[in-house]
């Protein structure tokens, strides 16, 4: 794994990329779940939208609040000084047009201290792509499953499994990296496509569920730690069962509670002596 000492920037991960070595991205929508992978060497860590359906329990993810996304985003960079911090462009931004988006990049830049915005793309996005470009931000070209174009939960299906569709997919690979986007991210597409892509472009390429061509990969942290409320996409390791633990600690401490073994004289606060003696 490529170890990090300094903060991790545009320049370290297209590093690793040309000394192919692969670099490792996850979702984190909080202060404690960025301590965490930064200190586990996370390279990167994203500000998902996802955040919409994994912790406010919507059907999907358009009903994000930009506020909101900054906010959390803040809390992330608090905890995570280090990781090259990625903000989710809401569909709020992107259905108000390119200098709504424009402004919601500057935001997430400026107040959040994000180095890049990802941004859910198809073709004709790449004017808006150039734009950012040209005003020095860093952006993530989002293709394949777009979740912001999936309504409901049973949407979420593979994308470009023939070959025109491939083909389509390293033309919009391309358009975008010649717009000038810095990275691009692949969702739930077959390995051929993503090995495609990887071969048609020279900029990283993160792959979420996208096979091992990927110079990086990214996956939703709820669904990594088994902590989410729907079941995980196939391509997740899932390497915990947090949600687990987290209901059977919530159980003992009812079960604690009921029995009066909570609170003990550990969990008390004694009086001062001078009170106490009088
Ligand atoms: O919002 C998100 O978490 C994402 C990843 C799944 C790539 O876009």
């Amino acid at each position: 794994m490529p170890a990090y000492s300094n903060r991790v920037d545009l320049a370290f991960l297209r590093q690793c990329k040309s000394q192919r070595r692969k670099f490792a991205m996850l979702t984190a929508y909080d202060h404690p779940t960025a301590v965490a992978a930064q200190a586990a060497g996370v390279h990167s860590l994203l500000v998902g939208d996802s955040m919409g359906a994994v912790i406010l329990g919507h059907p999907n993810t358009r009903s994000v609040p930009l506020a909101l996304m900054i906010t959390l985003a803040e809390a992330v960079r608090r905890g995570a000084p280090d990781v090259y911090l990625v903000g989710d462009m809401p569909f709020e931004s992107m259905s108000a047009g390119n200098e709504a988006v424009i402004r919601a990049a500057l935001r997430f830049r400026d107040d959040a201290g994000c180095d890049a915005v990802k941004l859910e793309t198809a073709a004709q996005h790449d004017a808006l792509v150039a734009k950012l470009s040209r005003a020095g931000i860093e952006t993530i070209a989002h293709l394949g499953l777009r979740p912001q174009s999936v309504l409901n939960p049973d949407g979420y299906k593979a994308q470009a499994r023939d070959e025109g569709a491939v083909a389509e997919l390293v033309a919009d690979a391309r358009r975008m990296e010649s717009a000038g986007a810095a990275m691009l991210l692949l969702e739930a597409v077959p390995a051929e496509a993503a090995s495609a892509v990887v071969a048609a472009v020279s900029v990283p390429v993160i792959g979420c569920g996208a096979g091992p061509a990927c110079d990086g990969h990214v996956v939703v942290t709820h669904d990594l730690l088994g902590w989410g409320a729907t079941r995980p996409p196939r391509f997740v390791p899932v390497l915990a069962s947090l949600g687990e633990t987290v209901r059977s600690a919530m159980a003992e401490y009812v079960q604690q509670i009921a029995t009066g073994t909570y609170p003990g004289p550990e969990h008390a606060y004694s009086m001062r002596a001078a009170v106490a003696a009088s």
